[in-house]
């Protein structure tokens, strides 16, 4: 009897991932709270072996055993409401998989809930937009097992491929897929924020044209910082519209979100370790937002003189390729530490070689660079920060000059510049061995006597400071 796969949730990419499935040779049965997103599908693809269900009864039922159903809708509430309505129609052994954008924890609270009745939870990231759901996404499953395991050739028929490999792995227990995918999404927003920088940069000191922007970025696409979002950025550039001229040129500078990279910053908060470039990509987002403010600001708060900029621009476009190439080695090298904190927290003995591996094609991340993390992993899979590496040693000796250099520029001519910032602090930090944290912990003693710790001896001091 042919397999059925039921999906609930008829947006974009419940819709795509349903077409996806079905291509893959199997029934597909879907499921929509209002019923003209269901009927849209059925009618857009008349010869597809799509089945419409009309109640979450009728769905359930309609279903072989044990049952595979994605949710693939709004993460949050809209999630547990769902669940409450599926679960009593569903019976143990039946696997109900997460594919939207959860938050881990509530992926590991949902996974509790529901083993208690046997049901299997599984919470995958997936990544890859419109596109990718429908061609073949990157995936990051997580939860039980041997649940997994009875998906796992539908997830490898439908994900993205890079040759023989597919672009899925099975991640680890309960909420570790989605944390993957939380991570996968503050690193999309800092990768995006350091281009929306570098051509901030560069477009207002050397007044370059869309078409010199287009080209710019297509050439560097050839090189070393190949990746999607570099390809994507620079077909933006030149995308005209025939009434108004460049698009880009007519778009709002107010950036949205829906939380994600948000998340990874506060569990970095939480953990206690410094994920600076994607906390300062999302305070960039939200900096975009002020407009209001920054309108009145503009009028009134002075900057620097750009009107005499002699700066080379041959000089300068290259020393930008570099600067943006190692900011996204240290945005990586961020991202991937956090991983391995909270693989240690949450023992989910987390695979970075594999995860590497998952985002070369199908999601919004997937570059050349990933490679290099892939060849890393695999010579040192224990090592502690991407940036010892021999390779990211090499760029960031070579590079680092020219980062420093981009971003002394940018402060010069009060181009804005917080996530390239944030990354050459980082740099600048991590390769210190003395920071003045000697001085905290001192004001900390005097003001509080929360004591501290010495060099050359044992032991815990305080000192009466102002004696
Ligand atoms: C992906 C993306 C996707 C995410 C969007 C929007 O991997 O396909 O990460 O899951 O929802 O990129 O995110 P924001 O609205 O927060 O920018």
């Amino acid at each position: 009897k042919q397999k059925k796969i039921g999906i609930i949730g008829m947006g974009v990419m419940g819709r795509n991932l349903a077409l996806n499935i079905e291509s893959k040779g199997y029934c597909v049965t879907i499921y929509n709270r209002s019923k003209d997103k269901t009927d849209a599908v059925v009618t857009n693809n008349p010869k597809k072996n799509i089945i419409p269900c009309y109640s979450i009864e009728e769905f359930a039922l309609s279903l072989n055993k044990p049952r595979f159903i994605f949710l693939m809708i709004t993460s949050g509430t809209h999630i547990d409401n769902v669940i409450k309505i599926l679960s009593p129609y569903m019976n143990p052994g039946d696997i109900l998989i997460d594919g939207g954008n959860s938050f881990y924890k509530d992926t590991m609270r949902r996974n509790l809930e529901l083993s208690k009745k046997g049901i299997n939870f599984i919470g995958t990231g997936i990544s890859g937009g419109e596109e990718g759901a429908l061609k073949g996404p990157s995936i990051m499953p997580g939860g039980n097992i041997d649940a997994y395991k009875m998906v796992e050739s539908v997830f490898k028929k439908i994900a993205a491929r890079v040759n023989d490999e597919t672009c899925v792995a099975y991640i680890g227990p309960n909420g570790s897929g989605h944390y993957v995918k939380m991570i996968h999404n503050g690193i999309e927003y800092g990768d995006m924020q350091i281009i929306a920088e570098i051509y901030f940069f560069i477009k207002n000191i050397f007044h370059l044209t869309h078409e010199a922007l287009g080209e710019i970025f297509d050439k560097w696409n050839q090189g070393e910082l190949n990746s999607y979002l570099i390809e994507i950025t620079s077909r933006i550039f030149v995308r005209k519209d025939a009434k108004h001229g460049y698009i880009l040129d007519s778009i709002l500078d107010v950036a949205r979100n829906k939380g994600t990279g948000a998340w990874a910053s506060q569990d970095a908060i939480d953990l206690g370790i410094p994920l600076s470039m994607i906390t300062e990509s999302v305070f960039a987002r939200y900096m975009s937002v002020l407009k209001q403010q920054r309108l009145k600001a503009s009028k009134i708060l002075l900057g620097p003189n750009r009107e005499n900029c002699f700066e080379s621009k041959c000089l300068y476009v290259e020393k930008a390729r570099k600067a943006l190439y190692l900011s996204k080695i240290i945005l990586y090298a961020q991202g991937f530490y956090q991983l391995k904190i909270a693989s240690d927290k949450y023992h989910w003995d987390l695979n970075y070689k594999q995860i590497a591996q998952i985002f070369r094609a199908g999601c919004i991340i997937r570059s050349k660079f990933l490679q290099k993390i892939i060849d890393i992993y695999s010579q040192t899979p224990d090592i502690t920060n991407l940036l010892l590496s021999p390779y990211c040693v090499n760029i960031a000796n070579d590079y680092q000059q020219m980062l420093r250099e981009v971003v002394v520029c940018g402060i010069k001519y009060g181009i804005p510049m917080p996530t390239l910032s944030a990354a050459i602090s980082y740099y600048d930090s991590y390769r210190s061995n003395v920071l003045p944290a000697n001085l905290i912990q001192a004001q900390r003693d005097c003001f509080g006597a929360h004591t501290y710790t010495c060099f050359d001896k044992k032991g815990t001091f305080h000192t009466d400071w102002l004696k």
